[in-house]
């Protein structure tokens, strides 16, 4: 077996529980990209159709690929480029986990400025600014994105907090903060939901959602739909790689990504049911655009009992949420930079960070004094979303099959997972799915999209 030659100035760390895994990942999962981004695309997207190619991606691509990449970082014990080359000393493979770590780049910078505003409203709904019966709301938001300064303001101040915490390492500071706060924003989601679907028009909202129209389905919903799953998932970006890399031999692999997979798609599904009954309820345009989920829920806030104690809490868990997310995107090149240069965690954190919250300030700033900027029909903001969710994402999914599937082969992977006595159910599935179907689909969804079909 070829051992990591590469050795770092700090000793490896671990997680400190068997739990500690399970947990950051979920983390890192369940972020804005539950709250804020799935609600929008379904809407831009047009509901149900889009809901159920979004699953189908999820169970059948994201889920076996997420076991996959988890098992590279407890095999490779290293960052998410060096694991691949324990795996595979001597081919080109971890340009992969390379294009990994470029993704988490981008992701950050644009990551940063929707986790600025999700802080802001925390802050206005905390000094009871939130709510007001006749404010309008989408005035008030668009006012608040376009300002020159403010947004980033709210920009620098979360990556300072999430460089902070990340400069903390694995146990003191990603671990801990998961522990506490994630659980939390589950009873509260439930509470909202409850309240959405019992609102009058709730009906046509959930018709919308849960109900599909095959016939609206076109290429551009179909990468969406497979974008999202990517993205809301965290799968490809060598997050998994990393924070597998700092397991401990015994956990489960499959499990543990099930569980993940599992509660990440719950907390989507009850964004949704939150938000679309309330959209048709106030008559608000499902595919308005990114900042739906920033109009809707103050718009339910207003109208309820203790509206703006809710609001205080809410925004505090998306806030968390789209905090744990971060730190994860952040945690990938720290940990790359942090080994590949020899540097120390102190040293590696705010050169990352500060990297890429100047890139962020532009993604900004393209709401704003820059939005007559257009690339390729997009705003900076748009283009980094773009490249990085539906066409970067996808390319290192399909790398990462081919990857697992004929290059450190099924039967590889299984041997990782069984170590310890654990099993690996429905391996002869997992590994049809990684060789041929995985590929293939991807492949197909992306001549399609380039009119090659
Ligand atoms: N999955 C996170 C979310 O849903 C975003 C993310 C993407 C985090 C990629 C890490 C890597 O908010």
């Amino acid at each position: 077996m070829v051992k990591n030659t590469m050795t770092p100035i700090e000793p490896r760390e671990q997680w400190g529980t068997k739990f500690g895994f399970m947990l950051a990942a979920a983390g890192s999962a369940v972020g804005l990209g539950n709250i804020w981004r799935f609600p929008f695309v379904v809407g831009e997207g047009g509901g149900a159709a889009f809901v159920l190619l979004y699953l189908l991606f999820v169970l059948g691509i994201g889920l076996p690929l997420m076991i996959g990449e988890i098992s590279i970082g407890r095999k490779g014990r290293a960052n998410a480029m060096d694991s691949y080359k324990v795996i595979s000393p001597k081919s080109k493979w971890y340009v992969n986990g390379l294009l990994g770590v470029i993704i988490n780049f981008m992701i950050l910078a644009f990551y940063s400025v929707i986790a600025g505003w999700a802080f802001y409203y925390f802050l206005l709904a905390l000094t009871g600014q939130i709510i007001s019966n006749d404010k309008d709301y989408g005035a008030a938001f668009s006012q608040f994105i376009s300002h020159p300064f403010l947004p980033i303001i709210t920009q620098i101040l979360l990556m300072t907090i999430v460089a902070l915490i990340v400069v903390g390492g694995v146990r003191k500071g990603i671990e801990k903060w998961n522990n506490i706060l994630m659980p939390t924003l589950f009873i509260l989601l439930i509470i909202l939901v409850f309240r959405s679907v019992t609102l009058d028009g709730a009906k046509e909202g959930l018709h919308f959602f849960l109900n599909p129209d095959f016939s609206a389905i076109t290429s551009t919903i179909v990468l969406a739909a497979l974008g999202q799953a990517f993205f809301s998932l965290s799968i490809a970006t060598g997050l998994y790689v990393t924070y597998g890399s700092y397991n401990q031999s015994q956990s489960s692999i499959p499990k543990n990504a099930a569980g993940v997979v599992f509660l990440d798609v719950v907390v989507a599904i009850m964004a949704g049911l939150i938000i679309f009954p309330a959209v048709f309820h106030y008559g608000i345009d499902p595919g308005r655009g990114p900042d739906l989920a920033f109009i809707t829920f103050p718009t339910i806030f207003t109208d309820m009992p203790f509206g703006s104690i809710f609001a205080v809490f809410f925004f505090f868990f998306v806030f968390v949420a789209a905090l744990t997310s971060a730190i994860s995107l952040l945690e990938v090149p720290v940990a790359f930079a942090k080994e590949k240069f020899r540097i120390s965690r102190k040293i590696a954190t705010p050169i990352t960070a500060m990297i890429i919250t100047v890139l962020g300030i532009f993604c900004s700033l393209s709401f704003g004094p820059l939005s007559h900027i257009q690339i390729f029909d997009r705003t900076i903001f748009g283009l980094f979303d773009f490249v990085a969710a539906q066409v970067l994402l996808p390319i290192s999914g399909l790398l990462l099959s081919i990857f697992l599937g004929w290059i450190w082969k099924p039967l590889g992977v299984k041997e990782e997972i069984e170590r310890e006595n654990n099993t690996f159910p429905f391996f002869k599935i997992w590994s049809f799915l990684i060789k041929y179907v995985i590929p293939i689909v991807i492949f197909i969804i992306f001549l399609e999209k380039i009119g090659l079909i």
